[in-house]
């Protein structure tokens, strides 16, 4: 009688973790893909992560991917890091390698570019980029956007110190700069990115008039049913497109898959099947 092989053991760390979709999106890639592997949430307190993290990898789990509050942490804690989780100084994919070593990736910012890019056919080269917010998520998308050369790239922030400390470590990478979200100047923008925190407390900076057109496209990292403050916002302003980040999540978490199983996933059914449902 043929045996059953033991399925190859994934997950997400992240603290909370219960909301993440990255299980059935996963779970999808595997069964489309016919890969034998099962893939679970693991909700790990920060005080907690680099011992719980060690013990699940050393205890067979072959890869895992990193969530909010702990890609810093997982920097850290990998041996290697892939050129782009250097440049964020962030990691959200741990590969448990046959020597042992844990080597730490960063699918954010490409997850991002091909939605854009792929998914919604935007050409990023010569475009006018902001960036609201200043923080991991904002390392984790410049490398990649600063890649595609666009004219300009600003960030605008709350805290204009972590704006500056941005600014300061990619502009090596091309035409970044950065103010206040009051200071933000028009003419409107290409592309106008939400990687602000606000929307998950429901909020949304105030910013000034003349921002957006019916040109701009409007993307805001955050995903959930329905609109977010920041859509609404471009709703009400009548940008060209206003999308949030469903589409990013997918597709850094078939780089992800790539990376552990050498297999890329299709990504179009999984969009699709999550679009019913949310
Ligand atoms: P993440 O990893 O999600 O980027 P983070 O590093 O804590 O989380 O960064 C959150 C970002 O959202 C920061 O840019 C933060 O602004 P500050 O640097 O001034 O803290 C921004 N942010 C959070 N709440 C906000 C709010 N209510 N209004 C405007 N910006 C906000």
């Amino acid at each position: 009688m043929a045996t059953q092989e033991k399925p190859d053991q994934y997950g997400v760390v992240g603290h909370p973790v219960e909301h993440s979709w990255s299980p059935f999106i996963h779970g999808m890639f595997a069964k489309e893909s016919e890969q034998n592997l099962v893939y679970r949430l693991y909700d790990i307190e920060p005080a907690e992560f680099r011992r719980e993290t060690l013990r699940l990898l050393t205890s067979g789990i072959r890869g895992l991917n990193v969530t909010l509050p702990h890609k810093e942490a997982a920097a850290e804690l990998v041996n290697v890091l892939t050129p782009r989780a250097s440049r964020a100084q962030a990691v959200n994919t741990i590969m448990f390698r046959a020597d042992s070593s844990l080597l730490g990736d960063n699918t954010d910012g490409v997850g991002l570019t091909r939605d854009l890019e792929g998914n919604l056919g935007l050409e990023l080269a010569h475009k006018r980029i902001l960036i609201l917010g200043a923080g991991g998520a904002t390392r984790g998308i410049l490398a990649p956007l600063l890649e595609r050369a666009p004219t300009a790239l600003v960030i605008a922030n709350r805290t204009i110190a972590r704006a500056q400390a941005l600014v300061a470590a990619f502009r090596d990478m091309g035409p970044i700069s950065c103010c206040g979200f009051l200071e933000i100047e028009g003419p409107p923008y290409d592309l106008i990115v939400n990687a602000t925190s606000a929307s998950l407390q429901g909020t949304m900076p105030e910013l000034p008039p003349g921002l957006v057109s019916e040109e701009t496209v409007c993307y805001d990292l955050a995903y959930g049913r329905g609109h977010t403050p920041f859509t609404l916002w471009a709703k009400q302003l009548y940008a060209g497109r206003v999308c949030n980040g469903w589409g990013m999540l997918v597709e850094q978490a078939a780089e992800a898959f790539e990376l552990w199983r050498g297999v890329r996933p299709n990504t179009h059914s999984v969009l699709e099947a999550l679009s019913r449902k949310v």
